[in-house]
């Protein structure tokens, strides 16, 4: 007799009546032929889809405010990335420049450029150059710029200033203003600048000139082009667009590191980052490089509004990257305080609260709808043992005053157990994923494994497979997409997650310049941006996030051999290893409003992939449908400033659906399949 020997997805849709168990003869062809399946149980929904699922994470690292996000033109504009010279600036004509400590405009901006222009003239006038971050970009219809600077003049001078924007060779003035009235006091000078060039381009510089001589000082010159919304000291139109376009649900910010600083005088300042621009003094990143901090908390909050995003704040928790920290207790205090400060700026009442009316006063009256707050930024490496306490402290504080609030510890899961918090229940536990490839996709399913009667709910607040530099690959976008079926499958414990880092400017890759850290979603010059192929992952997972998340399983799912070199483990060099990981991955949401299924599978081989679909729990789907297919020829193919849509997603309709039907994967892709469902 012959024994045919069944799989268990052909006995699993008999027994869900989706084919007669008669059937089962004439389907043998799928045991012999052994191909992946996939099933979709609809009538069985695991989770509730948290609707914040799909967010950003954000700080100033790669230049992402500096010289990306933020809309300011002119580097150095307040003249203290560097206490010894003016950085970044250079003086045109017969001049010299110098930084001046003993002229400061205010106590926050406590230095200015001393202008000693003896020899201008008509002929030869004379000023002040900056270059831009990489540039001062001029786009074709970019609409008027508008130029703004404190200045005030040694008595004898009577000229005027001309502010301009020319080519860096000097050879083209795109757009000029006249300014005048200088006087002995600091004033605030004001134009517009309307160029209409011809071309795009970015090699120009911003110059103040003058053609009489004299001695004139300079604060806070500073120019910006049209921004997103055209909110006033806002966001780079071009980058926010990005952003808009992948609906993001959330933002957590600031930082990452950003948050603690090297050292305490450095950490995240809340309240030296709002107010009038011209009043934050600015503070060095740890990321190596100044930053004036006009992209401070009220800009975070303008960035939540415009995109319809949650802010997720993350307050500093007393320990900076460095490893100094306060210990809990009365000294602990004084920094809870300002967290809970900082959480009245972010929700308070404007009309009967101190933060609340600050808020208003920078700009946004309506308080934020705030529900995460996270404690601090990995805390693990804090080996004094001291984050139980701190964590504690402001869990205490936070609760007592905004029960609703979700806190959220900073080490994860990910970490062993004596170094989590114990003393509180922490809401949530913030994990971070950095990984290769392999690495990412042999993980994908280790959230299926997860302890389900566990309390603390998990933040994947970064997380990246890092492949490819400055921004990711295929291959990174393929194990990102893995990944993301993993938190999907998985979002009754999961509850949302943001990539890291979000930005890089990729003017001048390397260390100590425009790029920190490789591998991040969103790349840009001065004058353009591009999504990388993670990032358009990102935003068709997230466009089809749905609002239910379905029952899954899967047999005959393909592998690949991943060859591991050995590590050396106290001094002895360890043997290679070769593991099996699977090269196939899925999940299946519902959006509950149209009744649409959304199953997304990603075939990470290099060859077409067929699957068999099984949807169980429905009457019927329709056979025609949308897929949405993100793909490139090989793993590494990816996207630039030069060739920004190389790889892009490609929505069409498609056929041969229903509720058991195979289908032919292509070789490295994502693919997001909209079903319409009876
Ligand atoms: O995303 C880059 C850095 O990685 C973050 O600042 C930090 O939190 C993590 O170590």
């Amino acid at each position: 007799m012959n024994l045919i020997k069944y799989p268990a997805r052909m006995l699993w849709a008999a027994k869900s009546g989706l084919i007669a168990s008669g059937m089962l003869a004439a389907a043998a062809v799928f045991a012999q032929a052994n191909i992946p399946v996939v099933q979709i149980q609809a009538d069985k929904v695991t989770a509730k889809m948290p609707p914040t699922f799909y967010g950003l994470m954000t700080e100033e690292i790669n230049y992402s405010y500096e010289g990306g996000l933020y809309g300011e033109l002119i580097r150095n504009r307040t003249f203290k990335a560097n206490a010894s010279e003016a950085t970044f600036w250079s003086a045109t004509g017969n001049a010299a420049i110098s930084l001046d400590p003993t002229t400061p405009l205010n106590e926050a901006l406590n230095t200015s450029l001393k202008l000693e222009a003896t020899q201008a003239s008509k002929d030869a006038p004379a000023g002040i150059a900056n270059g831009g971050y990489w540039g001062i970009p001029l786009r074709e219809r970019g609409g008027s710029l508008h130029a703004s600077f404190y200045a005030k003049a040694a008595s004898g001078f009577n000229g005027t200033l001309t502010v301009a924007i020319r080519s860096a060779d000097g050879k083209t003035t795109f757009a000029s203003a006249k300014v005048g009235g200088l006087t002995s006091e600091w004033k605030k000078y004001e134009a517009a600048l309307k160029p209409s060039p011809r071309s795009p381009s970015k090699n120009n510089v911003f110059t103040i000139t003058t053609t009489a001589p004299g001695t004139i000082w300079f604060q806070q010159v500073s120019l910006f082009p049209p921004t997103y919304k055209n909110r006033a000291n806002g966001a780079r139109a071009d980058i926010s667009q990005l952003l808009a376009e992948a609906q993001p649900k959330f933002l957590r910010f600031p930082g990452g590191n950003y948050v603690e600083g090297d050292n305490f005088k450095e950490r995240f300042d809340w309240k030296k980052t709002i107010g009038p621009i011209e009043q934050r003094a600015g503070h060095r990143s740890c990321w190596g490089y100044w930053s004036t901090d006009g992209f401070g908390l009220p800009e975070f909050l303008g960035w939540c509004e415009d995109l319809g995003m949650e802010p997720v704040l993350a307050v500093f928790a007393g320990y900076t990257l460095k490893h100094d920290y306060v210990k809990a207790g009365p000294e602990l205090e004084p920094y809870v305080q300002e967290a809970m400060e900082e959480i009245e700026y972010v929700t308070g009442d404007a009309a009967t609260t101190r933060w609340g009316a600050q808020r208003a006063k920078d700009g946004h009256p309506a308080p934020l709808k705030l529900r995460y707050v996270e404690i601090g930024n990995e805390d693990w490496f804090d080996k004094s043992g001291s984050y139980d306490g701190r964590f504690a402290q402001f869990y205490d504080a936070i609760k007592a005053k905004y029960p609703q609030l979700k806190l959220i510890s900073t080490v994860g899961n990910e970490h062993p157990e004596s170094q989590r918090v114990h003393s509180r229940t922490p809401d949530l536990v913030d994990e971070h994923y950095y990984r290769s490839e392999e690495e990412t996709e042999s993980q994908a399913f280790i959230y299926d494994a997860r302890d389900r009667s566990n309390p603390t709910k998990i933040f994947v607040g970064e997380w990246a497979t890092r492949v490819g530099s400055p921004t990711p690959n295929m291959a990174g976008a393929l194990g990102d997409a893995a990944w993301m079926c993993g938190m999907e499958r998985n979002a009754d414990i999961v509850l949302m997650h943001c990539y890291a880092p979000l930005f890089v400017n990729v003017s001048d890759l390397g260390a100590g310049r425009s790029m920190q850290w490789k591998s991040d979603l969103i790349g840009y010059d001065a004058l353009t941006s591009y999504g990388s192929p993670s990032y358009h992952a990102q935003k068709i997972f997230s466009r089809h996030q749905g609002d239910e998340v379905l029952a899954t399983a899967a047999q005959n799912l393909p592998t690949y051999s991943w060859r591991q070199a050995g590590k050396k483990k106290n001094g002895v060099e360890q043997p290679a290893t070769t593991r099996e990981v699977k090269s196939l991955f899925y999940s299946a949401t519902r959006d509950s409003r149209s009744g649409k299924i959304i199953v997304k599978i990603v075939n990470r081989a290099e060859v077409p992939q067929e699957v068999q679909l099984e949807i169980s729990g429905v009457k019927s789907v329709a056979a025609k449908g949308t897929a949405t297919v993100l793909k490139a020829d090989n793993r590494n193919a990816t996207n630039t400033l030069e060739e920004p849509n190389k790889v892009v997603p490609v929505t069409e309709t498609v056929s041969g659906l229903g509720t058991g039907f195979t289908r032919t994967f292509p070789p490295c892709s994502i693919t997001v399949l909209e079903l319409d469902v009876k």
